[in-house]
């Protein structure tokens, strides 16, 4: 399985699936590049740091949106990418590339989708959210990314429990090393493996 990951920060997403690849969790899977937005994300040193290639393609680069997402999608189309992992990535996937790779690109999200998703809630706004309303249990899902904004069918999640006199960075910080980190990769194991299967918006196992 070839795999092109998108990435805006620090990377410890990318850094879980790297790993899982070397230990030999994960088989037949291999990050052919690394692409980000952000030309100081720290994850491109990750990348460049395992012999992975790293580049940079943002909006900034281009006078005209669309010359953006036609060059984001040449790019990864470049790689012959059989599976987008969005691994932290910021910036709303071009609709040329959800319809080139339905249910071929999936995201990572920090709560227990549908709560605490959709627009606005990404990065600490997320497990602000959460503190906010109470809730005792939180999480993270990986889901096939569609149209919408963590809309697509789930295929993984992972529950984290919220401690007393805990703040957002506590939070995040549990729900990371707790969850993003075991189900991302988990997830792209179960895809390299052709174990998951997608029947009317629901994911089913093989
Ligand atoms: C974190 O907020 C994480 O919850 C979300 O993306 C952000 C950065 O993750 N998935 P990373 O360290 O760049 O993988």
């Amino acid at each position: 399985l070839k795999i092109v990951v998108l990435v805006s920060g620090g990377g410890t997403n990318l850094q879980a699936i790297i790993d899982r690849i070397e230990d030999g969790t994960i088989e037949n899977a291999k990050i052919e590049a690394v692409i980000s937005n952000n030309l100081n994300a720290y994850a491109l040193d990750r990348a460049r740091k395992h012999g992975i290639k790293a580049e940079c393609v943002s909006p900034k680069q281009y006078s005209r949106r669309e010359e953006f997402n036609q060059e984001l999608l040449k790019t990864i189309q470049g790689y012959e990418a059989d599976l987008i992992v969005l691994a932290g990535y910021l910036v709303v996937v071009p609709e040329c590339i959800i319809k080139e790779y339905r249910n071929r690109i999936i995201n990572i999200h920090p709560s227990l989708i549908p709560s605490f998703c959709g627009k606005g809630y990404y990065g600490l706004n997320v497990h602000e959210g959460v503190l906010k309303r109470g809730v005792k249990i939180t999480g993270a899902t990986v889901h096939f990314v569609d149209e919408g904004t963590d809309t697509g069918p789930i295929i993984l999640q992972k529950s984290v429990e919220v401690e007393e006199g805990d703040t957002p960075e506590r939070l995040q910080k549990r729900v990371m090393e707790q969850a993003e980190w075991v189900i991302l990769p988990e997830a792209i194991r179960l895809i390299a493996n052709n174990e998951v299967t997608v029947c009317d918006g629901i994911v089913k196992r093989k």
